[in-house]
C-alpha cells in the first residue's frame, strides 16, 4: 500500500468532515439543544426574567414535594424483558374513553401568556397535532372562545370554584357552548399554597415593572421586547367582570384568597355535576380514602395530583400514592397521574403502576418558554419518541401489556 505524505492524509480527512448545517433560524438553534425537558428547562431559565422563571419552576414552602413528584419516577427501575419482538410498538390507549396516540393530558396552568405571548393558543394548537388533550385554566390569559377558535381538538375546562357562584356557571356553560370535553375541577386549593421564590421577589401578575424587573428586563431582552409589544397580560377568562381581570398588577395569592371559596365540599362536585352533561376529572387528589370517594361519587375520573408541588409542601408524590388507589378503585375510575413528569419512560412507569394517563404541565412550559409553540411541539414529540423506546428496551408492544411485572418493586 502506498503511503500517504501527512499533508494528504490531512486534508483527506478534512475532506471527509461533515459539517453540521448552519441553522440560521434561532429557535430551531435551541430546539436543536434541547434534547430533553432538562435541556428546554436550562434555556427557558436563561430566556425568562428570573421572575418568570421562578413562578413557572418553583414550588410551595421547601420544595419538598415539588423534588419528591419527579424524584419518584427517579427511583423506580424496569425489569426489563428482552427477545420479545418489538419490531412493532403501539403507544396508543384511551383516556375518557376517547382513543389517544400517547396517554398524556396537558395539565391547566395559570397565566401562560407569561412564558411565551402565544400563550394558551400555542399549546392548544401543539397538543391538537399531537391528538393529545389540553386543560385550559381558569387562571388562562386566553379565554374559553379564543381557544376554542385555535383548536378542533380536545379540550377541557379547569374549574376553581369562585365564592360567585354565578361565575363558575356562567364559565361552565361557555365550555359546553364552546364543545369542551370535559370539566376539570381543581381540589387541591382550598387557599393558595406559599410559594416562596415568588414571595421573596415580591412576584405579581403580570410582573410589576419595578427597579429590578427593569434590570431583569434589560438582560433578557426577547422576552421584554414581547412582553411590551403584544396585548397585556390578563385573566381572559373574566376579563371585563368585577373580580379583578388581572389587569392591574396583583400578587396571585392574594386573587386566590380573595375570590376562591375556601369552603368547597363535595356537595359543590354535585353541584357542578348538575350543570355539566361530560365527564368530570377530579384533580387533586391525595388519598386512597378521597379516590373511593369520587369514585362513589360517580366522576369518570381522578388526578392525583399535588398542584406540582405548589400547594402542599410534604404532600405525597403521586406516583408513590398510584398503586394503593388503581388496587382501591381502578377498576371503577380512571386514574391520572400528575406531577413531575419529565420524559416518556416516566408515562411508563407510572401505566405500568395502573394509571390510565399522566398529566404534564411544567414539561410543556418549559419547551413554551425555550422556544415558543414549536417548543411545546418539540416537547410532545420528545415524550412520544421516549415513551416508544422505553416500551422497546422493557420488550412490552402495548400499553395493555404494561403491568407491574415491568417493574422492580422491591420485596
Ligand atoms: C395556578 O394555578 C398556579 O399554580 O400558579
Amino acid at each position: 500500500m502506498q503511503s500517504q505524505t501527512p499533508r494528504k492524509r490531512w486534508f483527506g480527512s478534512l475532506r471527509e468532515l461533515r459539517f453540521r448545517g448552519l441553522e440560521l433560524s434561532p429557535t430551531k438553534r435551541r430546539l436543536r439543544k434541547g434534547v430533553s425537558v432538562s435541556d428546554l428547562r436550562a434555556i427557558a431559565k436563561r430566556r425568562l426574567p428570573r421572575g418568570v422563571f421562578d413562578y413557572i419552576d418553583g414550588g410551595a414552602e421547601d420544595e419538598l414535594a415539588l423534588r419528591s413528584n419527579s424524584d419518584a419516577y427517579r427511583r423506580m427501575t424496569f425489569r426489563p424483558r428482552v427477545l420479545k419482538d418489538v419490531s412493532e410498538v403501539d403507544t396508543s390507549s384511551s383516556l375518557l374513553g376517547k382513543p389517544i396516540p400517547y396517554p398524556l393530558a396537558l395539565a391547566p396552568t395559570g397565566f401562560t401568556r407569561i412564558a411565551d405571548p402565544a400563550g394558551e393558543l400555542a399549546v392548544a394548537r401543539a397538543a391538537q397535532r399531537c391528538g393529545l388533550p389540553y386543560s385550559l385554566s381558569t387562571l388562562g390569559t386566553r379565554s374559553i372562545e379564543e381557544v376554542a377558535a385555535v383548536s378542533t381538538g380536545r379540550l377541557w375546562f379547569q374549574v376553581y370554584v369562585w365564592k360567585d357562584r354565578g361565575l363558575v356557571a356562567e364559565m361552565v356553560e361557555r365550555a359546553a357552548d364552546s364543545g369542551y370535553e370535559a370539566l376539570c375541577l381543581t381540589v387541591d386549593t382550598a387557599v393558595f399554597g406559599k410559594r416562596e421564590r415568588d414571595v421573596r421577589r415580591g412576584f405579581t401578575l403580570p410582573p410589576k415593572l419595578g427597579m429590578s424587573t427593569i434590570l431583569d428586563g434589560i438582560i433578557h431582552p426577547g422576552w421584554t421586547w414581547q412582553f411590551l409589544t403584544n396585548d397585556p397580560i390578563v385573566f381572559a377568562n373574566v376579563a371585563g367582570r368585577s373580580v379583578g381581570e388581572g389587569g392591574e398588577t396583583v400578587a396571585l395569592a392574594e386573587f386566590v384568597s380573595n375570590q376562591f371559596d375556601p369552603g368547597l365540599s363535595w356537595s359543590d362536585v354535585e353541584w357542578l355535576r348538575a350543570r355539566w352533561n361530560g365527564p368530570i376529572v377530579l384533580k387533586g387528589i391525595q388519598t386512597v380514602d378521597d379516590a373511593r370517594i369520587a369514585a362513589d361519587e360517580g366522576l369518570e375520573a381522578i388526578a392525583l395530583s399535588n398542584h406540582g408541588g405548589r400547594q402542599l409542601d410534604s404532600a405525597p408524590a403521586p406516583l408513590d400514592l398510584l398503586p394503593e388507589v388503581v388496587d382501591a378503585v381502578g377498576d371503577r375510575i380512571e386514574i391520572i397521574c400528575d406531577g413531575g413528569v419529565r420524559r416518556g419512560s416516566d408515562i411508563v412507569k407510572a401505566l405500568a403502576l395502573g394509571a390510565t394517563a399522566c398529566m404534564a404541565g411544567r414539561a410543556y412550559l418549559y419547551g413554551l418558554g425555550a422556544a415558543g409553540e414549536a417548543g411545546v411541539d418539540h416537547v410532545l414529540d420528545l415524550l412520544a419518541s421516549d415513551m416508544r423506546r422505553t416500551m422497546a428496551l422493557i420488550g412490552c408492544r402495548t400499553v395493555k401489556e404494561l403491568d407491574r411485572d415491568y417493574l422492580d418493586l422491591g420485596a
